[in-house]
């Protein structure tokens, strides 16, 4: 039972990370720790109820007292905007659209289509490029979660074959950097929207090259590979097959798909499926699912590996049609 009542009010410790996320509380705490009166004066905030929010953070292990000063812990710490592997940004995405949409799982759970569209009258991907604000949040977001899921991809596979590669629908460039800097010899291209490759701050390394395109459209490039890494699992299959259409004529005789994503038939996970369904009207394939639409593309699927967590690498090699 305890573990039941405790699932019913689980919603309540993440809104509490995610509102003092948002009011920069950890920023604060990470310059100088801090009393309750210091952070009333800095953060504006009412003063009983921010005494029940710093002893949950607390009970969170987020933050700590030690003689009337309030200090982040070292997991508290990640939430903060300077720590070089912040996920300050994901816990702020998590707690607006997304759990909007998710309140509305019902909607999505009677109709299958996205709770999303309902609420916010345009697909997912078209909002975020009328939102400059969210679109910002969403990458820097995307970019946090890519710094620790791709750091260990260059040694994963072989990339040294390839003289050309592109990371479709790559985001702020995390992945292609790490392939770029591990084979300095590969001539590599970050294919994204334009709006999303003008939001890059850092300089990526010389062998990245940058080009603004929509993959639904053809794609100025002919490479010897391509990486669709958590862009397929954002479209239904209608979208997809046109997404690898695009990357089949954007590619050399045999050169290489490498598609990374969650597999349902390896590691199920169905929550990630219904947070795909209620944002975007998609989910998390199979192999099999993959299978298809690669052969309904003129692909066929080579090799599958495990590679982090729930992430696989799927290689699938362009046949002539
Ligand atoms: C879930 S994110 C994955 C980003 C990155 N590959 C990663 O794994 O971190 C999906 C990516 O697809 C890009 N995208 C969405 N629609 C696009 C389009 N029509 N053309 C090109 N890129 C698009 C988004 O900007 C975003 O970078």
């Amino acid at each position: 039972m305890k573990q039941l009542k405790s699932l019913f009010t689980s919603y309540w410790r993440f809104l509490i990370v995610h509102t003092a996320a948002q009011i920069d509380l950890f920023d604060f705490l990470e310059r100088a720790p801090a009393s309750i009166e210091e952070i009333i004066e800095k953060l504006n905030v009412n003063e009983v109820v921010l005494k029940h929010l710093l002893q949950s953070l607390e009970r969170l292990q987020l933050i700590h007292c030690k003689n009337g000063k309030w200090y982040n812990t070292d997991l508290g710490s990640y939430l903060t905007e300077s720590h070089p592997n912040s996920y300050k940004q994901a816990c702020i995405l998590w707690g607006q659209e997304h759990l909007t949409a998710w309140q509305h799982l019902l909607y999505t759970l009677k109709t299958g289509k996205p709770a999303f569209e309902m609420l916010y009258k345009q697909p997912y991907f078209n909002y975020l490029r009328n939102h400059p604000k969210k679109l910002k949040n969403y990458h820097k977001a995307m970019a946090e979660y890519a710094r620790d899921d791709y750091n260990l991809l260059p040694q994963a596979m072989d990339f040294s074959e390839y003289q050309s590669i592109a990371d479709v629908g790559g985001g702020t460039g995390v992945l292609i950097s790490y392939i770029a800097q591990s084979y300095p010899h590969l001539k590599c291209f970050l294919i994204d929207l334009p709006e999303v490759l003008r939001l890059i701050e850092e300089k990526l390394p010389k062998n990245v090259s940058m080009i603004a395109a929509n993959f639904f459209h053809p794609l100025p490039i002919k490479v010897d590979a391509i990486i669709l890494s958590r862009v397929l699992h954002d479209w239904d299959d209608v979208h997809a097959v046109k997404i690898l259409e695009n990357c089949y004529n954007a590619m050399n005789d045999k050169a290489d798909l490498i598609i990374i994503e969650a597999l349902q038939d390896k590691i199920a996970t169905p929550e990630l499926s219904l947070n795909m369904q209620v944002m975007c009207g998609s989910y998390e394939r199979t192999s099999k699912e993959y299978e298809h639409l690669l052969s309904r593309t003129g692909f066929i699927l080579k090799t599958i590996k495990p590679y982090k967590e729930h992430h696989y690498i799927l290689i699938a090699k362009k046949v002539l049609l």
